[in-house]
């Protein structure tokens, strides 16, 4: 715990000096900042002393908890040796032990890792790789993507331009290159208007139209495979992830799977595309890579792509792309000692019973009169709030539902951020029944509190 003196020093130039990513900072500066100065497990500390459970895994990224000795040990015996070196001609020994490892975990054929350093350079690799393909094919008109109605994939101008988020995505607009969008399969408010049960999964015939409307065209389509994590947590219907292979198939275009999120045992698999037996032409990895220790990502990809690429230096085959941390052996190191828990700690495994204990606990919600839809896929939950449960009808954006239920629940000792009215919930894979428990419950009565509150305004 800070002195309070030097706390409250904090806390000014906090706001003084920082801007925070994604916050409205005239809001911020009204509040008093939550100053995190610690964790263990799966609990934070703040300045004050106060504990929270970590409900978002430090943006979905933490697996093991904080401070898990053997990825601080491994972090400390690679500072021993070497913190930095550069991947643009020199080699180092965790990155290509990493290398190695990854592909022995990733589907099969997908051979080759190309390392950057966080969600969106792994994105960005990944469309760099799939245009450059083509070219190198000598398919030189496709230069275009596909991608879904509120697919995130990053910040960057080029993952922006393959983003479906109107609220983070539309300002931007005049810079973006060529992406059609196809209706994301958001079953509880389908795009197409129909119902699961008996649509056939009539979202992949727009995503067929758009493919055979522009032959020769495109290049590849990238998605989030399972869950649409930003974009509010849409969780796919079974057997849309392989229907989209087969369209690309069909349509001679590249997939490309963007598993930052859903990577490392989110989903209660390794990888999301293992749920459908889908092998893409190429994935993208982060956050979970090394339990969300420190930035690092890969793009893999398959020989195929990763031989067209091969030439003599004059045939300028050479795919010109690296970040300065490329490879980081840090980064790397901690990835090795990540990747070797879960398998001894069993954590996939171990995740199946909460999986279970997290869906029972989640039906006590649906009596919530403002919850519209829950949804859930192995450790991921969403709970999306509504005005009118009947309707459907969403609260307006200015109520700031979400907001105010996570201010509660902060309050409670439990530390999570909305999406909109959508309330996400993703603790640490090794988060124990008990503290599921407790998290779930101050979700629970935070929102009985809020939504509760506002009626009677
Ligand atoms: C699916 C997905 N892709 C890409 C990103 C971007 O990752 P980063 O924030 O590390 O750039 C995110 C971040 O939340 C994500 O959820």
């Amino acid at each position: 715990m800070l002195d309070k003196k030097y706390k409250e020093q904090l806390e000014e130039w906090d706001k003084t000096y920082l801007w925070h990513p994604f916050t409205q900072m005239q809001d911020y500066a009204r509040e008093t900042p939550m100053i995190i100065e610690e964790g263990s497990g799966v609990y934070l500390k703040d300045a004050n002393g106060k504990e929270y459970i970590d409900g978002i895994s430090s943006m979905w990224c933490i697996l093991h908890g904080h401070r898990k000795k053997e990825i601080d040990d491994a972090i400390k015996r690679q500072l021993d040796k070497i913190a930095h070196t550069t991947l643009l001609g020199p080699s180092n020994i965790p990155a290509i032990e990493l290398a190695k490892l990854l592909v022995g975990i990733a589907p099969e054929g997908l051979n080759k890792v190309f390392y950057s350093d966080n969600g969106s350079t792994a994105n960005e690799v990944a469309l760099k790789m799939a245009l450059q393909y083509w070219q190198h094919k000598g398919f030189k008109d496709k230069t275009q993507f596909v991608a879904l109605q509120y697919g995130y994939h990053g910040d960057t101008i080029g993952t922006m331009s393959v983003g479906g988020i109107e609220l983070f995505h539309g300002a931007f607009r005049p810079l973006y290159f060529k992406t059609h969008l196809a209706p994301s399969p958001y079953c509880y408010r389908c795009p197409l208007g129909k119902q699961p049960q008996n649509c056939s999964l009539a979202c992949l015939d727009k995503l067929e139209d758009i493919l055979k409307e522009n032959p020769g065209r495109i290049a590849a389509m990238i998605m989030e495979p399972l869950v649409q994590g930003a974009g509010g947590m849409i969780i796919h219907p079974s057997g849309y992830l392989s229907g989209v292979h087969a369209l690309c198939k069909k349509y001679n275009v590249l997939l490309v799977l963007d598993e930052v999120l859903t990577g490392f045992g989110r989903t209660g698999s390794m990888f999301a595309c293992l749920h459908e037996d889908v092998v893409p032409d190429i994935m993208n990895l982060s956050k979970g890579i090394n339990g969300g220790y420190m930035p690092l990502a890969a793009t893999l990809a398959t020989e195929e792509i990763y031989n067209a690429f091969l030439g003599e230096f004059s045939s300028l085959k050479t795919f010109f792309h690296g970040h300065t941390y490329t490879g980081n052996p840090l980064g790397c190191a901690a990835a090795l000692a990540s990747l070797e828990l879960l398998e001894k700690e069993r954590i996939l495994e171990n995740l199946e019973p909460k999986i279970k204990y997290l869906q029972a606990k989640l039906k006590s919600f649906e009596s919530l009169e403002h919850v519209g839809n829950i949804r859930q896929c192995g450790l991921i939950a969403a709970i999306e709030l509504v005005k009118n449960k009947t309707t459907k009808e969403s609260y307006p954006w200015e109520e700031r539902m979400g907001i105010k239920v996570c201010i509660e629940s902060r309050k409670q000792g439990l530390l999570i951020r909305p999406l909109g009215h959508i309330i996400v919930i993703m603790p640490p894979l090794i988060i124990k029944e008990h503290e599921l428990d407790r998290l779930l419950t101050i979700v629970y009565e935070s929102i009985k509190i809020i939504t509760s509150s506002t009626l009677s305004k």
